[in-house]
This record gives structure tokens, C-alpha cells and sequence, in this order.
């Protein structure tokens, strides 16, 4: 069998283009800029501001071949992959868009040109079944007038329970957003093969192409608002159509997946390669591959949770074929083996990372699923009616990650039933209690989506503004009164609205200097810039024109931080490689925050080269510009760091550290390094597997900084008696002086305590059947005396202890009696009852008491004895 996939990703790129289709890269598999997606789920998404008509598209036709994740959200076939010929976590996704230009009919002709015609795809036309919305009566229309589909083959599909808009021919990216009718192509591969076009089951029918019609925007509140343009959104699997063209009946068994099956297969010595299990894996290597690739690490967050419950559910199936040792992260260089020359180059300098990352996450689940099948096999062997339990799955399931197929695999070489229905009731219990506590809720969108803001702060500092909008508590208002706190949009602006991690600007909107509002901080929205804080003086109302007056320190501070981020950026890059991703930043005015990928730890000497490399660049007064640039003209320039490498956006603004770096950022910077002043890195923090994160501070803060550590090595040389010079030996050698003191003391004590052990048992008196020591320590260190009670403890049963000592001009006394003596004898109570109260002011509680004591010896001992001799009549009383 031929391997085909390649050629139809470059047929179906070539047939577009032909069109006049510009192609396009596609997008990361995590979405930039949008909350209503965990992971790309479809070609269209990166255009998604293109169809809502937020932004014009660069091109009105455009092709792309994109990377898509479905898992978690709208389109989820987790549970399926594996255990049907079509279903995949991940899957690459070939599509042709048109964004106010073609529509119905072209997308449609299209479509079936590519399909049919000898020319391309040459697919039997007899084979093809279209399905239509049954309210989308043009496209019927289209399909059977135009293109000449038999009424036989052309089937409408109706909406699911009686709900507008929920059917299989209505398409929607996520809860919210673009969406519309579609129409479907189907494959028949025979009636040998059971199916159903209309529910979309069995095997017989396979859907090969989504046309979709986007007309509408849906929002939170469920409604769809009409979209200015109509636009086409288009999706073929690349998996499924080279199923169909290499003519096998899985998207499984394409010469793709064969091999890598195949050498899964041998590796973990498996004879039966149509074992379900090994398409789970085959399946699961890629989607973890690509996911690590893209800086996601797996962890108990969002998408790293996702990516953990896809590689533990990879290793559940490795062990129902069998496996007990680590094997998932050994496939990373077998599926690299078959990839084409682009992913190659994407993943090469990853392959490392993603395999350690894989290896670690694999080591750990190991340990806990042999101790869930350890609990599984007892519970097995309890089992007196051969039974186990939906509950006991869950708990299995929920505690160990022990997935229910192996649990059931398990059950079955044991000759066990399980109660697999009781075990879906509470995982639907789980899945309500999560979806209610989901990360992923929407904030309702209170802003006017007509408002755009523009932002003119690059080089000004004050800019004349208009108020487009005022909000107070999230209602729109007409004015802002004295006092009243609020979030003001204006026309245009010198404040940044935080974004790119950069904070937010401070500073006032000021007019004619009597009415003021003092804004805390900026915020970033769409098209818009919120300003947020308090009128101070006066009120505004909308449409008030007014100065924007940035706070230029706190300004000029963050954007010295901001440059200094790059810095860090390209250094980090230049010293451990390219692969190193940035995964978070935070710019403020007091510091910076740098998380990046790394896989190994940095070492002293790796901190020390990084601040003073920074501090040379800092030195060497390198001038830093701006400029912007057509995506298109950039994207094949390696040298220029780019955040979202796969965003697309026209227009693009790169920051160049002359000679240095290049990095697309839409942040404030200085221009020149020497405005940075001075770099110190404060923190260094491994945060997660694989995920470094440094603090660094610049300028005045560096300063300060330095200053301080510096008063405080004076202050310490000068405590040690030495100077700066020789403080480190100093302190060195007073610590070997110490840990010598400490191992003598511990000698000592040793020493001690075991001698006054011995005189103690030696004096102690046996009063029926209890044995009572009442003993004076010479001049005892306390902090013995409580030894000394803990060593009695272990050597006898049914004791009374009374302690003492005089230390420093204080008396001491320890006092314990042993559970199993019934009494009613109290420390405190028996000390104080026998103490002059005039002489000595005593405290303490339960079995410890002190007091200052000013008594010559002989009364000292006096006391004693009258304690012994309380103690003594007190227990022959009791006895
Ligand atoms: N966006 C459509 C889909 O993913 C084409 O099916």
C-alpha cells in the first residue's frame, strides 16, 4: 500500500490555491487571545475575529492544513479514540475558507470538484451522501438542481430535541462564537457494512468534509446575533480522507498509523495488531507529542490535565496489553521516524524535552496505578460473590487513575463480574460537580463591542482624549461623579492596557484641572482600553474630551523591565538553545517575572553569565527600535522570536535590540539598554516539570537592592568581628566550630543522662507496686530534665516522676505521673501547695513548673522533702 497522506496535503493546498486561496500557516494548538477554547479545535479558529467581523481579513480566501486537539470542551471524543475506525485526540484538519467573499454555491462546487474530478481526488460520485440542514432549502437546492445528487443521496437532518440549531448540520466552534448550518459529505464504503447517515452510526458511512455556512455569532446568553458578512468554514480530516483514498476501512489503518502501530507493536512485544489498545496509544504518542511541544506540561491545571489523563490513559492500555515497565516515552522516537520534513524540523530540537518530560509523568503514575492494582487484586480476592462494584471502580478509577477497561481486563482473567452501569452514575456525578466549578466560565461581556480604543502611548505621554464610554459596577453610565469608582474607555490613549504580561498604566485623565479621575490601573480588552479607577475631583461625563496623562515613572520602570525581559529572552536562548519557549512573563513596575522551558537546572554559574551578560548589554548603550511589518514578509525570518509563531495577523510589531534580538511584542520598551541601568536577579524557582521561572529587578529597584544586601554583609562582617574581606572564611569556620560544639554537647548529654539515669532508678522507692522518684538535679541545664523524664518513662511502668533543679537563680521542677496510675494528683496543685508563696512566684502548667526562687540551699531541700513525703502519705492514702 502506497503512503498517500502527503500528496493529499499538497493536492488539496495546490486545488485552493488555484482558486485564488491564499495559504495561510496554521495556529498553534493553543488558542492566543481566546478564553471559550482549551486547545485548537478546528481550522477556523485562528480567524475566528475575521468571521465575527472584528478585524479584516488580510485575504478573502484563504487554505490552510491545521493541528486540532479534541478534548475537553465543545468537541470531545476522548472516550471513543481507540474504539472506533475514525475517532482521534488528535488529527489534522484540511480547510478552505471565504471570509464576505464566495458562499453557498462556489464552496459547494468546490468541494465536489476536488472530490470527483479525475483531475484530483477522482472519488466515485455514486459513493458520495450529502447531508443538508432541513431548513437550509438553497443548499438542497444546490446539491440536487446544480450539482445533480439524487434526492436518494441528499438527506436533510433535522434538529435533536425539538431545539433550534442543535443538529449534527449545525455547526458551532465552541458555546460561544461563529457558527452556522452545514452540509456534510459522507463516503460509502458498501453495504457489506452496517450504518446510518441520519445518526451518524455504524461504519458503513463515513462524514469526509463539514461545509459550513457561518452567518451568526453566538453569545453567552445563547443567542444568535446575524453576522455582517457570510463567510464559509470548511474541515476534512486528513486522516479520514487518506482512508478513503488509500482504501482502507480506518483511519487507522493508513499506511500512516500501519507502521507506527506496527513498531509500537514490536516494541512492547504484541502479536495481535488490531488490538484496540494500540490504536489508543498509537493515538495518544501524538496528541502528548505535540501538546508538550507546545510548552503544555502535565499537571492538575487546564490543559495539563488534559494531557496528563491522555498520557495516563495511554499507559491504562499499556498495561491491558501487558506491560509493567515504562514504555510510553520510548514511542516519542518512533513516531518522529514517520513524520514528513516540516514536523520534523518543528519537533526536532524538542524531541529530548518531550521525551524526559513524558518519562517522568510516566514513572510517577507507574507508582501509583501498581498501588491501585495492588488495592484492585485485594479487593478481588474479598470478594466473596465474584463482584465488584460500581463504587469500588470509581474509587479506583478516581484515587489510582486505574482506567474501568483495565479494571474490566483485569476482572475478566479473574473470572469477575463489575457493575459497569453503577460506575457511569458516578462518573456523570463527577462530570455535573466539575462542569459547575469549571476554570472556563465566561465573564459576561459588559463593553460596548462597538468601541475601539487606540493607543498613542508609545512615545506620548499625555494625549487628548474623548470619553467614549464610562462603566460604573457594569453598567453603562452617562457620567462619573466625584468619588464614584469606575472604568472609563476613551477615544484614544496614552495608557497601556495590560497585555503581553506587561502591566497596565497608572496616571490621571485630567480637564481643565478641576475635574480629575485617578486611574489605579489599565486594562486590555478587544479593541478597547479600560481605564479603571476613581473621580477625584469634579465628574466627567461621556463624551467629554480630556487629557490622558500617563505616570512616566511608573511607566518608564516598567518598560526598563521590559526591555530587560528580551534580553533574558535572547540570552537564554543564545545559551541552551532555541527550543527554550518563553510559558509566562509578568512586567511591572517594581520587577519582572520570566517562566520559560528548560530541562535541566540552572546553576550558580548559569545566573551569574546571565546577570552579567545583561549588565554588559546594559553597559554597551545598545540602541532598541520598533518597527511593524507584514506578517507575511517576517514569517520566514528564523532570527525573530515570536511568542504565537503560528498567529496569524497582518500586521506584526517587532522590537529590535540592535545586533542582539528581534521579538514580536506589542509592549512599551526604553530605546536604548543603558536606560536599563543595572540587572539583579532576585529568584531563581524550578515551578513545575521542565518550567524555570526568574525575578529580576533593573535600575533604581537593582540599586536599592544591591545597597541593602550590602549594609547587611557590613552589618554581619561587623557582628563576626572581621571584615567583608574574610567574612565568608569566618563564617565557615565558626560553623565547623559550632557543629563541633554541638556534637560535644551531644556527647555530653549522652554521657549525662545515662549516669543520672542510673543514680535515679538506683534511688527510686516502691510504694504499692508504683515506683516514685522524687530527685534534685545539681545545677541541671533544664532542657535535661525532660530527657531524663522521656528515658524514665521508656525503662518503667506506673510511675510518679518529681524532678528539680536550681539553674541561673531559678528552680525548675518536672513533674509526671503515668497514665495507668489512677489519681488525682496535679503538678501545679503539689508544687505550689508546698512552696512558701512568699519566696517564690511560681507558674507552668500541666507537668512543667517554674518560678524565680531567692532560698538558700537548705530550703530548697527542705522543700523537696516535704513534697516526697506529701507524695508518699497522698499515695498510701489512695492505695
Ligand atoms: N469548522 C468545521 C468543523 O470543524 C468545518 O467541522
Amino acid at each position: 500500500m502506497d503512503n498517500k497522506i502527503e500528496e493529499i496535503r499538497k493536492v488539496f493546498l495546490e486545488f485552493f490555491n488555484k482558486k485564488k486561496h491564499r495559504i495561510i500557516k496554521e495556529s498553534s494548538l493553543i488558542p492566543y487571545n481566546d478564553q471559550s477554547l482549551l486547545f485548537t479545535n478546528a481550522g477556523m479558529n485562528q480567524f475566528k475575529e475575521y468571521f465575527l467581523g472584528y478585524k479584516k481579513p488580510p485575504y478573502s480566501r484563504i487554505v490552510t492544513i491545521q493541528k486540532c486537539i479534541r478534548m475537553g470542551g465543545k468537541h470531545n471524543d476522548f472516550n471513543n479514540v481507540g474504539f472506533t475506525n475514525r475517532h482521534h485526540t488528535f488529527f489534522e484538519m484540511l480547510g478552505n475558507f471565504s471570509f464576505g467573499d464566495y458562499f453557498k454555491k462556489k464552496a459547494i462546487f468546490y468541494a465536489w470538484e476536488l472530490l470527483t474530478n479525475s483531475k484530483w481526488f477522482n472519488l466515485k460520485k455514486k459513493k458520495l451522501f450529502i447531508t443538508v440542514y432541513y431548513q437550509d432549502m438553497e443548499t438542497y437546492n444546490i446539491w440536487h438542481n446544480l450539482i445533480g445528487i439524487s434526492k436518494k443521496n441528499l438527506i436533510l437532518i433535522k434538529d435533536k430535541n425539538n431545539q433550534k440549531y442543535n443538529s449534527d448540520n449545525f455547526w458551532q466552534m465552541s458555546e460561544t462564537g461563529p457558527c452556522g448550518p452545514s452540509t456534510e459529505i459522507f463516503y460509502d464504503l458498501g453495504d457489506h457494512l452496517q450504518g446510518n447517515i441520519k445518526n451518524n452510526s455504524g461504519n458503513r458511512f463515513i462524514e469526509i468534509w463539514n461545509i459550513v455556512f457561518i452567518q451568526f455569532n453566538r453569545t453567552l446568553d445563547g443567542k444568535l446575533i446575524p453576522l455582517l458578512i457570510k463567510s464559509v468554514d470548511t474541515g476534512m480530516g486528513l486522516e479520514r480522507i487518506t482512508s478513503i483514498i488509500e482504501k482502507v476501512d480506518s483511519n487507522y489503518k493508513i499506511y500512516f498509523f500501519k507502521k507506527i502501530i506496527q513498531k509500537i507493536a514490536d516494541k512492547i512485544n504484541i502479536k495481535n495488531i488490531n488490538h484496540n489498545s494500540l490504536k489508543v496509544i498509537a493515538d495518544h504518542i501524538r496528541s502528548t507529542i505535540y501538546l508538550i511541544a507546545e510548552g503544555i506540561i502535565p499537571n492538575n491545571e487546564k490543559r495539563g490535565y488534559v494531557l496528563r489523563k491522555i498520557i495516563r490513559r495511554a499507559i491504562n492500555h499499556g498495561r491491558i496489553l501487558g506491560t509493567k515497565e515504562l514504555f510510553f516515552y520510548k514511542l516519542v522516537k518512533i513516531y518522529i521516524k514517520y513524520i514528513n520534513n516540516n514536523e520534523k524540523i518543528f519537533l526536532h530540537k524538542k524531541i529530548e524535552y518531550i521525551t524526559k518530560i513524558i518519562k517522568n509523568e510516566e514513572k510517577k503514575f507507574n507508582q501509583i496505578i501498581n498501588l491501585g492494582i495492588k488495592l484492585l487484586n485485594k479487593e478481588l480476592k474479598k470478594s466473596e460473590d465474584n463482584y465488584l462494584t460500581g463504587k469500588q471502580i470509581f474509587y479506583l478509577y478516581d484515587t489510582f487513575g486505574l482506567s474501568p477497561d483495565l479494571i474490566e481486563n483485569i476482572c475478566i482473567e479473574k473470572n469477575i463480574n463489575i457493575n459497569k452501569k453503577e460506575f457511569l452514575k458516578y462518573m456523570e456525578i463527577q462530570r455535573q460537580k466539575s462542569q459547575k466549578n469549571t476554570l472556563f466560565k465566561h465573564k459576561i461581556n459588559i463593553y460596548d463591542k462597538n468601541d475601539i480604543s487606540k493607543f498613542n502611548g508609545y512615545d506620548n505621554f499625555i494625549t487628548y482624549s474623548k470619553i467614549i464610554n464610562i462603566y460604573i459596577n457594569n453598567i453603562a453610565k452617562q457620567k462619573i461623579d466625584l468619588g464614584e469608582q469606575g472604568e472609563i474607555i476613551l477615544n484614544t490613549t496614552s495608557f497601556y492596557g495590560e497585555s503581553g504580561g506587561q502591566k497596565g498604566d497608572i496616571g490621571f485623565l485630567e480637564k481643565d484641572k478641576k475635574n480629575i479621575f485617578q486611574v489605579y490601573d489599565t486594562k486590555k480588552k478587544g479593541n478597547i482600553i479600560i481605564h479603571i479607577g476613581k473621580m477625584i475631583l469634579g465628574s466627567f461625563k461621556k463624551n467629554d474630551y480630556l487629557y490622558s496623562k500617563v505616570d512616566l515613572i511608573h511607566r518608564n520602570m516598567i518598560s526598563k523591565n521590559h526591555s530587560a525581559t528580551h534580553l533574558l529572552h535572547i540570552i537564554l536562548r543564545n545559551k541552551f538553545g532555541t527550543y527554550i519557549q518563553q510559558k509566562g512573563s509578568l512586567i511591572t513596575n517594581k520587577y519582572l517575572r520570566f517562566d520559560f522551558t528548560l530541562n535541566h537546572s540552572l546553576k550558580e554559574n548559569d545566573i551569574t553569565y546571565i546577570e552579567k551578560k545583561i549588565n554588559d548589554y546594559i553597559f554597551d548603550n545598545i540602541s532598541i527600535k520598533t518597527y511593524t511589518k507584514k506578517i507575511e514578509e517576517i514569517k520566514n525570518q528564523k532570527d525573530i522570536i515570536a511568542l504565537f509563531p503560528n498567529k496569524y495577523s497582518s500586521l506584526v510589531r517587532i522590537v529590535k535590540i540592535d545586533g542582539l534580538s528581534q521579538e514580536l511584542c506589542v509592549g512599551t520598551h526604553v530605546t536604548n539598554t543603558s536606560k536599563i541601568g543595572l540587572f539583579i536577579i532576585t529568584k531563581y524557582l524550578n515551578i513545575a516539570n521542565g518550567i524555570k521561572r526568574i525575578h529580576a529587578i533593573t535600575h533604581n529597584i537593582a540599586l536599592k537592592y544591591m545597597q541593602k544586601q550590602n549594609t547587611n554583609i557590613k552589618y554581619i562582617a561587623n557582628f563576626f568581628n572581621t571584615n567583608e574581606e574574610f567574612l565568608i572564611k569566618n563564617i565557615i569556620s565558626n560553623k565547623k566550630k559550632n557543629d563541633l560544639l554541638k556534637k560535644n554537647f551531644q556527647e555530653l548529654k549522652q554521657y549525662f543522662i545515662s549516669k543520672e539515669i542510673n543514680i535515679l532508678l538506683n534511688n527510686k522507692i516502691l510504694l504499692h507496686k508504683k515506683n516514685i522518684i522524687i530527685s534534685n538535679i545539681y545545677n541541671c541545664n533544664p532542657i535535661f530534665l525532660n530527657f531524663l523524664l522521656k528515658k524514665i518513662l521508656k525503662k518503667l511502668n506506673k510511675v510518679i516522676i518529681i524532678l528539680s533543679t536550681k539553674w541561673e537563680k531559678k528552680i525548675f521542677f518536672i513533674f509526671k505521673i503515668s497514665q495507668n496510675i489512677n489519681n488525682n494528683i496535679n503538678a501545679l496543685d503539689i508544687i505550689k501547695r508546698n512552696l512558701d508563696k512568699n519566696v517564690c512566684n511560681i507558674n507552668g502548667c500541666d507537668n512543667i513548673v517554674q518560678g524565680n526562687i531567692d532560698i538558700n540551699i537548705d530550703k530548697y531541700y527542705f522543700i523537696l522533702s516535704k513534697i516526697r513525703t506529701y507524695i508518699l502519705n497522698k499515695i498510701n492514702k489512695l492505695s
